[in-house]
């Protein structure tokens, strides 16, 4: 059976957990395929909140075969404490499959992340600190070390010799810090790390190929957003992976053929957490609204999202990038108070109004939206569960979305709950 994407279509934090849960009732397998525990993805089920930042999202069920594929970036410390929780409350993580192709997160690189930060002074990028740049640096640079060299200590100690000899260079010479001892590092990691990760480093290409050959339902979860990859994000305000559908490839060791459905998601309106351009962003009180009603403030860092109307210019072109079957859009219930909603058409950009996402970044920094308004449905939709439950108006904003988008919506969100949501199309 083909594959399916959930990616995420705007800045992050639309929802992919929420979906991959969902989802995964039909799943027999959830695949992570990048980023690393940058990602907070959460899940609220039967008003028990989860919040994930490697562990696939599908965890919860106990037909789920999760998976950490090699695309992904590992802290070990960060997965075993993450493993431990669930544990803790009950959730099942044997099953649990690490690919041997994996990097590994050090120390040293979350170090190098908030100094590259603090370098930047006011450019910084406003990272999550989790050292997600410097360990995609080294894996480009061959410095990388992988899930599976923990297996073999001599090597492991060889590699973490040859990383940290170019590594301490760096953080001595140009930032004027003290040295990371390999040997001292090599036992901490073996020492704290090596008995919970073993079971499960596998080959997951393996694993997955098995899975679809199988017949079984395989589902890839996206982390970050399609605005944020490294390629067709808002560079340099982006992550150091590709989020984005086509990511899943060679973060999981599948091919374009392998897939079938591409969902994106979306939240009714938009935001952006850390620094780069946001044509729609607000600093009214509908943005303020969006933030409070919307709980916008980071799964995982606590900061404050920043709001702005939806964005059907940046969707059509992650509609096109991704190529997205088809959209969930989360969080319309956030907007139930709102006298009136707007959703930006196509920008003006020095008198010209333009519909396609400017390839210069510049001029996305100067892009004016171009909005249409429609009138809020001021009704609480949070117990909405069938398209018939949508007042007139909530349905409208719908429609003018699809249309703007050009891509049909299927599932829409009223809630954080498993339960609340509406299959709309
Ligand atoms: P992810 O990173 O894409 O998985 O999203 P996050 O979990 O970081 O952020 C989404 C937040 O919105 C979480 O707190 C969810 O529980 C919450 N959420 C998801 N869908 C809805 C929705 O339809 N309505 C409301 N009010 N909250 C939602
Ligand atoms: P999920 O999966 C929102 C942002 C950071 C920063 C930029 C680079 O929960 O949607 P990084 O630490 O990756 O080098 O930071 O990317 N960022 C996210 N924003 N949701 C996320 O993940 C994010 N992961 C990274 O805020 O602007
Ligand atoms: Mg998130």
């Amino acid at each position: 059976m083909p594959a399916t994407i959930v990616v995420g279509t705007q800045w992050g934090d639309e929802g992919k957990g929420k979906f991959t849960d969902l989802l995964a009732k039909e799943m027999s397998m959830v695949v992570r395929y990048q980023g690393g525990h940058n990602a907070g993805h959460t899940l609220v089920v039967d008003g028990e909140t989860f919040k994930l930042q490697l562990v696939p999202s599908g965890v919860l069920y106990d037909h789920i075969t999760p998976v950490i594929g090699n695309g992904v970036v590992v802290d070990p410390f960060v997965l075993l404490k993450e493993m431990a929780m669930l544990r803790d409350r009950g959730i099942d993580v044997s099953g649990l499959l690490l690919s041997g192709n994996a990097h590994l997160i050090l120390p040293y690189h979350q170090e190098l992340d908030a100094l590259h930060e603090r370098h930047l002074g006011k450019n910084k990028l406003g990272t999550t600190k989790r050292g997600i740049g410097p360990a995609y640096a080294d894996k480009s640079m061959r410095l990388g070390i992988r899930v599976q060299d923990l297996l073999d200590e001599d090597i492991f100690r060889e590699k973490l010799h040859g990383a940290l000899s170019h590594t301490n260079k760096v953080l001595t010479k140009v930032f004027n810090r003290l040295p990371v001892d390999p040997d001292e590092l090599a036992d901490r990691v073996l020492g704290e790390c090596l008995e919970g990760i073993k079971p499960h480093i596998a080959d997951t290409v393996n694993a997955i190929h098995d899975a679809l050959d199988a017949g079984q339902h395989v589902l890839f979860e996206g982390a970050q957003a399609t605005f944020l990859d490294l390629d067709h994000g808002t560079y340099p305000f982006v992550t150091s992976s590709n989020p984005t559908a086509g990511g899943a490839c060679p973060g999981a060791g599948i091919g374009p053929r392998d897939v079938g459905r591409i969902l994106g998601i979306a939240k009714a309106y938009i935001t952006r957490v850390g620094a780069g351009p946001f044509p729609t962003e607000l600093f009214d009180d509908y943005g303020d609204k969006m933030v409070d009603i919307g709980r916008e403030f980071g799964t995982n860092t606590g900061r404050r999202r920043r709001p702005g109307w939806f964005d059907a210019v940046m969707m059509r072109h992650a509609v096109k990038i991704n190529s997205l079957s088809d959209l969930a859009i989360t969080k319309l219930d956030v907007m139930d108070t709102f006298d009136t909603v707007k959703i930006c058409v196509a920008y003006e950009i020095d008198g010209k109004r333009v519909e396609k996402l400017p390839y210069h970044q510049s001029d996305v920094h100067r892009a004016k939206p171009i909005y249409e308004e429609m009138p809020g449905w001021k009704t609480d939709l949070s117990k909405a569960t069938e398209p018939g439950h949508l007042p007139e108006n909530a349905t409208a904003y719908l429609r003018l979305l699809e249309d703007q988008v050009g891509v049909p919506v299927t599932l829409v969100s009223t809630g954080p709950g498993r339960d609340q949501y509406i299959h709309w199309a």
